[in-house]
């Protein structure tokens, strides 16, 4: 190793820079970060932090909307955790100068999709992520022994036997790869949204660390479950900017291409329904009426209360020419959410020793098939602390659930001096591994990725394009095993869940030597550790 610290964390969105935190009183952190410190998914968050706050909320309420929008596949322990921890890390991100909206000297909560109350802080209306994300990185910043390194990426987690020892890392203007030891490293790399071609994510979404633990042998699961935010706006000259659910949550309206509203129709909840059923509604009424788009329409609401509530949003869309207050947005469905992940327990041990995860890179289990809007900022800050505590008191532990074997597929990996074809590779995502899938289209996607040679380039962009590789892999392989629909897994020859078959999770572990890829199950909650 070129040098030694006692943590690493790779990634400074919420969970890293929470996680960091909590470290700083224990040892020396590194904190990786592979662009600009500020730039990550947390920085673009927008709709906001939900947390059972308000007069009107519960903890118990809460846990049960969680629970119910995750489609019978949450880990009920580390819901419990999310829930009842939240207030906490939300207080002391208040103290340490987090600025949420308020409506007198009271904090201002908005509804969101699958809420049963307004439980939804937010900040600068529409600006949450980057309001978080300026409060932590001051935070941090202010913290002696963390030092946070921008534009390094890290290319490999270094593993010797079963144990994690550091990471190798490239930086920006430096030939050669830097090694750095560690008693602990923490992966919060966020998610894979740029795995897809339409997604709400910016391009550093790659994937790197579901793609490091996967290189080194730690167990993936419900790589199966992509969560499709429902409203993306689809403009021809404009990028899939995300238009907020809580755009909804204050009454905004989905119209079809005939101009009518159908919501009701699909749910109950109409406009407000669990983000998988509101994203395959769109759809169906799209495909239906032979249009590519459906419209969200806020042109009722009161004058002046768009751009008050949603300044951002509403700014942005004037760059395009829309004018949302007066004019119904198009927009369908994008790639959004990772729910799976490196497994981990509720300390953010993965089953490799000394590494842990935290954020949306990680799957506890919280989120089950389908995440509930908002919780994600509040898992960042949970488990974030929760991995933090973890990594200085017993950095060597590993998790060790208990698997089921399914079966065991060889993993091709030839290689060539060439990138891969990445247009190609998001495109078949978009196209057969989408909201809607079924074994024909998989299998297609299955073979073509198969058939795909992984880059040999070291420098980061390659590295980036082979990270999407492996995780499309993943998510074609985890979707073709899964015979139900569950959550934001639709199989339209499985329309059905089947709890009987498969309430249970989907593992995926690469045994290197033996060039494989090894399937299995595991319980949701049922696991012990060592
Ligand atoms: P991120 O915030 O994505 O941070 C990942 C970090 O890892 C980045 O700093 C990145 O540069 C770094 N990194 C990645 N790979 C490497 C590498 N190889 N080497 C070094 N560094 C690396 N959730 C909510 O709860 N509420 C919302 O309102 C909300 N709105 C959203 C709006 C948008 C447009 C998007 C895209 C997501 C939204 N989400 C929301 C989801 C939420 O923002 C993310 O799930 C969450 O912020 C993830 O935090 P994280 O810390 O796990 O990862
Ligand atoms: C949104 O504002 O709609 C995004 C919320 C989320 O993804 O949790």
């Amino acid at each position: 190793m070129n040098h030694e610290t006692d943590f690493v964390i790779i990634g400074s969105g919420v969970a890293g820079l929470r996680a960091a935190v909590e470290l700083s009183s224990r040892g020396r952190v590194l904190i990786l970060t592979k662009s600009r410190a500020d730039e990550s998914n947390t920085e673009y968050a927008q709709g906001g932090v939900a947390v059972a706050m308000s007069d009107e909320d519960q903890i118990g309420l809460h846990y049960q909307d969680t629970i119910r929008a995750g489609d019978g596949l949450c880990n009920g322990a580390a819901v419990r955790l999310l829930v009842e921890e939240g207030p906490a890390r939300i207080l002391e991100l208040i103290e340490w100068g987090t600025q949420f909206d308020r409506e007198g000297a009271k904090l201002s909560f908005t509804r969101e999709a699958a809420h049963s109350r307004r439980r939804v802080l937010h900040a600068k209306g529409d600006a949450t992520g980057r309001e978080i994300n300026r409060t932590l990185l001051k935070k941090v910043r202010s913290l002696p022994e963390v030092t946070l390194v921008p534009y390094a990426f890290a290319l490999r987690l270094e593993i010797s036997g079963d144990r994690c020892e550091g990471v190798s890392y490239l930086t920006r203007g430096e030939d050669g790869t830097h090694e750095v030891g560690a008693g602990a490293v923490l992966l919060a790399t966020g998610g894979i949204g740029a795995t897809y071609r339409d997604t709400t994510n910016p391009d550093i979404a790659t994937g790197d660390g579901h793609a490091l633990a996967f290189r080194a042998g730690a167990a993936l699961a419900d790589m199966e479950f992509v969560q499709f935010h429902p409203t993306a706006l689809k403009l021809a000259t404009a990028p899939r900017f995300l238009l907020s659910e809580a755009m909804r949550g204050e009454g905004g309206k989905l119209r079809n291409a005939e101009g009518d509203i159908f919501m009701s129709r699909y749910h109950h909840l109409a406009e407000l329904a669990p983000r998988d059923v509101v994203s395959r509604a769109i759809f169906s009424e799209a495909s239906r009426t032979g249009s590519d788009v459906v419209y969200l329409d806020l042109t009722h609401l009161p004058s002046g209360f768009v751009e008050q509530r949603f300044p951002g949003i509403y700014a942005t869309c004037m760059k395009f020419g829309l004018d949302i207050a007066r004019q119904p947005i198009p927009v369908f469905p994008a790639a959004h959410y990772m729910m799976g992940g490196v497994l981990t327990d509720m300390h953010g041990r993965t089953t490799v020793r000394g590494l842990f995860a935290a954020g949306e890179v990680a799957c506890t289990g919280v989120h089950g098939a389908n995440r509930l809007a908002s919780n994600s900022l509040l898992e960042g800050l949970v488990y974030g602390a929760r991995a933090g505590c973890a990594m200085a008191a017993s950095p060597r532990k590993a998790y060790t659930p208990r698997f089921t074997d399914l079966c065991s597929v060889a993993w091709e990996q030839n290689e060539t001096d060439s990138a891969p074809p990445e247009q190609e590779l998001r495109q078949t995502m978009s196209e057969f591994v989408g909201i809607v899938r079924h074994e024909q289209g998989l299998r297609e996607a299955a073979d073509r990725f198969a058939a795909t040679p992984f880059g040999r380039g070291q420098d980061q962009s390659a590295q980036e394009v082979n990270n999407k590789l492996i995780n499309a892999r993943l998510v074609t392989g985890a979707a073709l095993y899964r015979l139900e629909s569950r959550g934001a897994h639709y199989r339209s020859d499985y329309p059905h869940r089947n709890d009987s078959q498969w309430k249970k999770r989907l593992v995926a572990c690469y045994d290197l030597p033996g060039r494989r890829v090894r399937y299995s199950t595991a319980e949701i909650g049922g696991t012990r550790e060592t």
